[in-house]
């Protein structure tokens, strides 16, 4: 079967390399970048298979182009992924309300739209996937990327709603969760413009290894990224939440250990008598 995608962010990393991979295995692809010069070259490869368009994903006007451009272009959209994303890099008290704002309208608003858009032409076909390029960290607190957690948390809780409620309709919806990957992720991020010194000694580890993320080569490859992307939309069984790389792995793996130590901590906080606020007052002791 030839899909028709619609991906955002595909000038680097993560989206490009998963726009060209779709392209090469034949289907058809809206790939979408604020700069659309950074895809002529993908588009000059595949020219009956790659549309180019211009998209800055917190522009509402440029969503509806897009989606209506794949619509003329391809006839529909099969596969949405919401890939576009950078990270703030701060703690919570450096990260003011307009920064904040900014970075949940990137990574949790643009998906939701452009999901609203697309639902309609899947549930008249009957089947599609809406793809949302999450992360471990959105199943984990880093330090430093408060506001970047907060919004791959709320990414999962949207696929996981969405997931719900669109199963009848025949579309099924994932969120990937990409371990390390050398892309521009790192290079990328911006910083909070209220740095407080204090807070170098519990984030300065975490901002450093991510600014170097780009040449590690122990990271893992975007065309690993891309073949499990393309595995997945075809698989009729696969997963809602979808770590991807072995690191990725190795930290949930942790994570899910910590949950499970901290809700038998949690149980036995809670039931102990003389921490429960209602608790019956303890049995007078007869005096005699
Ligand atoms: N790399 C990792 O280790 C990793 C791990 C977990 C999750 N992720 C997620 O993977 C996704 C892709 O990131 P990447 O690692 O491939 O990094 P990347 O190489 O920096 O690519 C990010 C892409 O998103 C685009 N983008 C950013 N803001 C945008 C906006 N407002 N409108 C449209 N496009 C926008 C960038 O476009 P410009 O070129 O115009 O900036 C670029 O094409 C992101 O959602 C990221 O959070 C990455």
């Amino acid at each position: 079967m030839t899909r028709r995608w619609l991906v955002t962010g595909c000038s680097s990393g993560l989206g490009r390399a998963l726009a060209a991979a779709a392209a090469a295995a034949g289907d058809l692809v809206v790939a979408t970048a604020r700069r659309p010069a950074t895809l002529d070259e993908l588009a000059e490869r595949h020219p009956d298979r790659v549309s180019a368009v211009a998209l800055d994903v917190c522009d509402a006007a440029q969503c509806e182009a897009a989606v209506a451009h794949a619509v003329e272009r391809f006839g529909g959209v099969d596969v949405l992924v919401n890939n576009a994303g950078a990270g703030l890099f701060g703690a919570v008290e450096e990260v003011s309300d307009d920064e904040l704002r900014r970075q949940l309208e990137v990574l949790t608003v643009a998906p939701w739209r452009l999901t609203r858009l697309v639902l309609p032409l899947m549930r008249r076909q009957g089947f599609g996937h809406v793809v949302n390029v999450s992360s471990i960290a959105g199943r984990m607190g880093l330090p430093g990327l408060s506001a970047y957690v907060t919004g791959k948390y709320a990414l999962e809780g949207m696929s996981q709603a969405l997931a719900a409620e669109v199963a009848p309709f025949g579309i099924r919806v994932h969120a990937v969760e990409p371990g390390g990957f050398a892309t521009h992720y790192g290079t990328s991020l911006a910083e909070a413009a209220g740095r407080i010194p204090a807070y170098a000694q519990v984030t300065g580890d975490v901002e450093a290894g991510l600014r170097g993320m780009a040449g590690n080569p122990a990271l893992n490859r975007p065309d690993v990224f891309a073949h499990h992307v393309l595995r997945l939309v075809e698989s009729p069984t696969a997963p809602l939440r979808v770590p991807i790389g072995a690191d990725a792995y190795d930290f949930l793996q942790a994570v899910e250990s910590a949950n499970t130590t901290e809700l038998t901590a949690a149980r036995a906080f809670t039931q102990h008598p003389t921490e429960h606020p209602d608790a019956d007052p303890a049995p007078a002791t007869p005096t005699g």
